[in-house]
């Protein structure tokens, strides 16, 4: 074994031999006692450092790192700072093998088509500038989308004359059908691609992109998906919902440091990219060509390594379950209150870890100032498409005794 290797795995260990294995052990003791206890989750957000006061219900704006991850995030700088030109030249290939291993586990697919990358404004970047489009060709995206997916389009594609067709989604869709349809009807002879949120960050909206992945492809159409709110949210398996592209930003839902991104292509598709930046390695076959930044963010991208097995030590699933446990614990809390009116749709198929409320008769700028000055509580304003309401993200640190108090404070917002 390297040194640099053994150095690695003392950093690994590291993290799991303070905060981590005690957390593991917890867990353990947990899973074989009352594994859905909410005592359990109490351990998970003692692990989440706040600062004193902060209960954090923005999580779709960005994630935080628990404890370990923190440490393992920090225990690999100091490795590169002890040997930068090992470390940053060839020293951690390997390891960095295993974070692109881990993160395909994730999505179910192969290493081969994970590149790690920044961010999503970065996927959807390389995808805009990749495609070879022709004047009058249509590129599809909803009225819903983020400016990371609409402008790389705009910019990129523009002095081509292709077309953006950007159709309007219901707010409140009774099912999936109603939104597959909106696609159905915008979709044309010259749509080329279909640019796609997994989850909206307006009202946290689910978008069904399997039935959405499976109509476009029957007509020769691309799929890129947006999964920068989807992705370790809910559970997915990217070869099932069968999409060419998916980006991600893995310092939201997946917790791991800032400036980490992930990106999917399938092989088939692959052919269509270029890397959007050019350096040593430019010419590798693979989908790693489309990451060779030179210099760049090692530790950060090993940490996500340890953010996943941050993750498999806590379980997908129950990280999966827990999302939609808390959404139906503050809808159902919400519910018979006929001032606080949920801006988000109910069914499972079309919402989960992001909600919107409005507090009748309120600005929701004023609302977001008095949650944070009087409660400490952070959310989003949402302003756009009619919607006066917060959103709120309920990620794994998030308790029920903190939606309790979330719900308290907006019913006193609501009444004075
Ligand atoms: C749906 C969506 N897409 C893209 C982004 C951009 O993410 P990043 O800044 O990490 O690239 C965000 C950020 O909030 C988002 O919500």
């Amino acid at each position: 074994m390297g040194s640099g290797t053994a150095m690695v795995l003392t950093a690994s260990s590291q993290l799991w031999g303070n905060t981590g294995s005690t957390l593991a052990d917890t867990l353990d003791a947990f899973d074989k006692n009352v594994g859905t206890d909410e005592a359990f989750w109490e351990t998970i957000q003692s692990q989440f450092r706040f600062a004193d006061g902060l209960a954090y219900f923005n999580n779709g704006s960005l994630g935080a790192c628990p404890a370990p991850i923190r440490e393992a995030t920090n225990a690999f700088r100091d490795i590169l700072d002890d040997f930068p030109s090992k470390y940053m030249w060839g020293g951690w290939d390997d390891e960095k093998e295993k974070v692109r291993t881990k993160v395909a586990t994730l999505f179910s697919v192969s290493p081969d088509e994970i590149a790690l990358i920044h961010n999503t404004t970065e996927g959807m970047n390389l995808i805009a500038r990749s495609m070879d489009l022709n004047e009058g060709d249509e590129v599809l995206l909803a009225d819903h989308e983020h400016t990371s997916a609409v402008a790389p389009w705009t910019v990129w594609q523009a002095s081509k004359g292709i077309q953006l067709v950007r159709p309007t989604l219901p707010i409140l869709p009774k099912s999936v059908e109603e939104i597959v349809d909106v696609y159905r009807k915008a979709i044309t002879p010259k749509t080329k691609v279909l640019s796609i949120c997994h989850l909206v960050n307006t009202n946290g909206m689910l978008l069904p992109i399997k039935e959405i992945s499976k109509m476009a492809h029957e007509k020769g159409i691309l799929v890129a998906v947006d999964g920068a709110q989807g992705a370790g949210m809910i559970h997915t398996d990217l070869h099932d919902i069968n999409c060419d592209f998916y980006t991600v930003s893995a310092h939201k839902w997946l917790f791991s440091p800032k400036g980490v991104g992930i990106f999917y292509a399938k092989k088939t598709a692959q052919h269509h990219l270029q890397p959007l930046i050019v350096a040593r390695g430019y010419d590798d076959p693979s989908i790693r060509r489309l990451e060779n930044y030179n210099t760049r963010n090692l530790p950060e991208v090993l940490a996500l390594g340890a953010a996943l097995e941050y993750r498999e030590t806590i379980g997908a699933q129950k990280i999966h379950d827990r999302t939609f446990a808390l959404k139906h614990y503050f809808r159902s809390k919400v519910a018979s209150n006929s001032i606080l009116v949920l801006k988000t749709p109910g069914l499972d198929a079309l919402s989960a870890g992001i909600q919107v409320v409005e507090v009748i008769g309120k600005e929701v700028g004023d609302v977001k100032n008095r949650l944070f000055e009087e409660y400490g509580i952070d959310c989003r304003p949402m302003t756009k498409f009619g919607l006066n309401a917060v959103r709120l993200s309920f990620a794994i640190f998030i308790t029920k005794k903190q939606i309790d108090f979330l719900v308290d404070a907006l019913e006193t917002i609501a009444n004075t």
